[in-house]
């Protein structure tokens, strides 16, 4: 397995980040494997030289966590594994949207969400004893936070950082401005940047590199994408005439998938990865994955249900594509509205 920087610190991850989300409870979201099922496919990405892991508080309420730090400690040594969690949206079971429980059907519980200073002392704590662990690797903000002011995000953030609780910190999807802005607090008051953006870019939704690819490539910010295989779309499996009818529960189930993707020039877009994928002789994502490496991200953060999507994943990292193949893979992308910000 091939390896790199985390954008400028010397934190050395694989090209490729296995996405925890996949695994914790059926009862979060029906395409989401138990502990059972999940054991055997992170053990064998760890085979395969995979040292980076994404989680997030809220990925099975929590559970998606509790896996995480079980195989780290069963499968590896802690001080060569990367484990990045998030947080920002609130974390309990019945939060299939992500939105929070409504005590009163207006108004979220109080503190259960966000980026104060008391969201994020208190979910640090949270985060490291689901995780087992006495440290998170990378410790990124979910979303953007528009009700707290990000000077106290920042300062928050810095100090989890030199309490010894975090190692480095990172962003998830927002506006370009925002990330700027963040960054730029940070570095007036000496206080921790972001190391890395985990953005939403994949072949079927390039909006990214309008502003935030740019933004971060100049400022030597790590490009983590998130959904590199479009949760999935991207695959050749999903149907454009029968959501239900998709070859996996993922994709009969995944309704935010269906959201974000499923319009015509989108399948127009897996028509072209399908075809150059059979004239390589490779899978759809070995392909969609290499495209991602050639355009310059660190490791996209991907997710599997199966060994043999791992094998397809590490795949890519080998994979070269010609300036004619990127071209082939890129033509005829028609812009989406902005979508995974929220
Ligand atoms: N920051 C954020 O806001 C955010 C948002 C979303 C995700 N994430 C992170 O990104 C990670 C990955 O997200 P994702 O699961 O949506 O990523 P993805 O890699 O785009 O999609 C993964 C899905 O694609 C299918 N698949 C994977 N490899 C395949 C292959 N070789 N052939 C055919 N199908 C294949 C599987 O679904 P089937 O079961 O249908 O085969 C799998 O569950 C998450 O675990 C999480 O860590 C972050």
């Amino acid at each position: 397995m091939q390896t790199t920087r985390l954008g400028r610190t010397g934190l050395v991850v694989s090209r490729l980040c296995l996405g925890m989300m996949t695994y914790g409870t059926p009862k979060w979201r029906p395409w989401v494997l138990d502990e059972t099922a999940s054991r055997p496919l992170v053990r064998h990405a760890v085979e395969q030289g995979i040292n980076f892991f994404d989680s997030a508080d809220m990925y099975s309420a929590g559970e998606s966590e509790v896996l995480t730090g079980r195989f780290v400690r069963e499968f590896c040594q802690r001080d060569e594994i990367v484990v990045a969690t998030k947080l920002f949206y609130p974390v309990g079971l019945g939060l299939g949207s992500g939105l929070a429980p409504a005590a009163n059907a207006h108004e979220p519980r109080p503190n259960t969400s966000g980026l104060s200073r008391k969201r994020i002392l208190h979910a640090v704590d949270a985060s490291l004893q689901r995780l087992g662990m006495d440290y998170i690797d990378l410790y990124q903000i979910h979303r953007w936070d528009p009700a707290t002011p990000i000077e106290e995000t920042m300062e928050a953030l810095h100090d989890v950082v030199k309490a010894g609780k975090v190692r480095y910190l990172g962003a998830s999807s927002m506006w370009a401005w925002q990330f700027a802005k963040a960054q730029e607090v940070a570095r007036r008051h000496g206080w921790t940047p972001f190391a890395s953006m985990q953005n939403h870019y994949n072949l079927a939704y390039r909006e990214e590199e309008r502003e935030m690819i740019p933004l971060c490539r100049d400022q030597g910010v790590a490009l983590i994408p998130w959904s590199p295989l479009a949760r999935g779309f991207l695959a050749g499996n999903r149907k454009a005439d029968d959501l239900q009818a998709g070859a996996t529960a993922r994709a009969s189930t995944d309704d935010i998938a269906q959201r974000l993707y499923y319009r015509a020039s989108d399948f127009q877009t897996v028509e072209r990865l399908s075809a150059l994928a059979q004239a390589r002789g490779v899978s759809n994502a070995t392909l969609a994955y290499a495209w991602l490496l050639h355009k310059g991200v660190t490791a996209p953060i991907f997710g599997a249900s199966k060994p043999e999507q791992i094998d397809q994943a590490v795949a890519a990292v080998s994979t070269t594509l010609s300036a004619d193949e990127i071209v082939q893979l890129e033509q005829g992308y028609e812009p989406h509205p902005v979508l995974g910000h929220v």
